[in-house]
């Protein structure tokens, strides 16, 4: 993909259904008994892998133009392999649901999600009784069924609402209470989501989640705002070039997610919410951001460490991009879990940035990125989504024409991604 700079970014957009949320819809369709029905669900490979297996496990799905109609309720032994493509959430979470049920599965993925730690769920959901294995902590995942659960206390020691979510969805099939215990909060869809499909689950003390065993949930209809980890990328375009002006309508405002908003707004970002509403259990808005490149304050601290880190994850690329513009740079810390998501996405993002001239620095848990000149270059996704749009980012504000190898993987979270961005640049 070639990548030519642009002057401003302008105009309105409406982006498809957000990504970690139309997981989570599809499978608590998949749990319920009767018909769901799910609108604007994400367009994304990684979500169509969830339909995929829902539907190799029993349930019934029909897609019309981006809504899907979910019949659920029963789970019916899968026939093959349950493929869950380069998508984490699906593994991950498809391997709470299944722990406890009376079917034989193996959850099988690509290189890279072949690669991925699998320890993380393997151990907890093996804690309360599930037959789960793997070869060496990786993918495929082979699921003994049979086995009834029983619920209990986890501590996690990883900030992960991949990992909470498996053991809640678990928890849900299991004998007694299953409790979680958070390190740091993370993305709270799945228990939102449980809640608007009449499950009970106790969020009453900060940190920790339960949930009592046994309950059955009910075939809702829900909506799915658009995902905010893909309109980061177009709000920082936006920010970084002086004069645009652009508006994203319905986009999901949970706080477990928008502290990509936060982080912008303390680097002086201009951005307005507007429109603000609830959506099946979901906070909504539009947003509003004006390019003032060069404008941003350098007052502030350009560390973002901490507890921070697990609510702007997906962020982190394009924040790399953002930082090249920023007089004091910017630097990450405590984000070493970025090694093992769908790349390494500390020496991808410091890989393309030194590609096209950034002055950076990396660290096993992080990166310092220096207010730097970009000029374009050939650089490489590494076969990651978020890569290759950060990198579409990135030369959008450089000097000449980047090609971005790879960069077919956006259809990962964003099919469509290029050419709604060219609806939006104006060179
Ligand atoms: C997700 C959780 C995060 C995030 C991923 C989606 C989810 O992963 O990076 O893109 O939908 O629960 P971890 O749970 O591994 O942090």
């Amino acid at each position: 993909m070639l990548i030519r700079p642009a002057k401003t970014i302008s105009g309105k957009l409406v982006l498809p259904g957000d990504k970690s949320i139309s997981h989570r819809a599809a499978m608590l369709a998949a749990m319920a008994v009767g018909e769901s029905r799910i609108e604007n669900f994400a367009s994304s490979a990684d979500c169509s892998s969830t339909l995929e297996c829902l539907q190799k496990l029993g349930a019934v799905v029909r897609r019309n133009g981006s809504g899907v109609t979910i019949t659920g309720g029963v789970f019916t032994q899968p026939a093959e392999p349950l493929d869950c493509g380069n998508s984490g959430t699906t593994i991950r979470l498809m391997a709470g649901v299944l722990a406890g049920r009376q079917i034989e599965a193996t959850l099988i993925g690509d290189e890279s999600l072949s690669s991925r730690p699998m320890k993380r769920v393997i151990e907890p959901l093996a804690a309360m009784g599930a037959g789960i294995s793997s070869t060496d902590g990786k993918a495929p995942l082979h699921i003994t069924g049979g086995m009834p659960l029983t619920g209990m206390t986890h501590r996690l020691n990883i900030a992960s609402a991949q990992i909470k979510s498996a053991i809640l969805l678990a928890g849900l099939g299991a004998r007694g209470l299953t409790t979680v215990i958070e390190p740091v909060a993370t993305r709270d869809h799945t228990e939102r989501m449980l809640r608007w499909f009449g499950a009970e689950i106790d969020t009453s003390r900060p940190g920790e989640i339960s949930i009592k065993g046994g309950q059955k949930l009910s075939a809702r209809s829900f909506t799915v705002p658009g995902d905010i980890s893909s309109a980061a990328f177009f709000l920082v375009a936006a920010a970084c070039l002086d004069g645009s002006a652009l508006k994203i309508a319905n986009v999901g405002l949970n706080p477990t997610r928008s502290g990509i908003l936060d982080v912008l707004e303390r680097f002086g970002v201009e951005l307005t919410i507007s429109d603000e509403s609830s959506e099946c259990g979901e906070p909504v808005g539009d947003i509003t951001v004006r390019g003032v490149a060069g404008n941003f304050s350098g007052e502030v601290s350009n560390l973002l460490s901490g507890g921070v880190i697990a609510n702007i994850i997906d962020e982190i690329p394009i924040l790399a991009i953002l930082g090249t513009t920023l007089s004091g740079g910017i630097e990450i810390r405590d984000a070493a879990e970025l090694r093992v998501k769908e790349s390494d996405r500390i020496a991808a993002i410091i890989d393309g940035l030194r590609r096209m001239g950034a002055e950076t620095e990396e660290f096993p848990d992080g990166f310092r990125v220096a207010r730097s000149r970009l000029r374009g270059a050939v650089v490489e996704s590494y076969g990651d989504h978020r890569i290759a749009m950060a990198l579409a980012v990135a030369g959008l504000i450089a000097d000449g024409e980047t090609e971005i190898r790879g960069a077919e993987c956006v259809d990962v979270s964003f099919p469509g991604f290029f050419e709604t961005l060219n609806s939006v640049v104006i060179s």
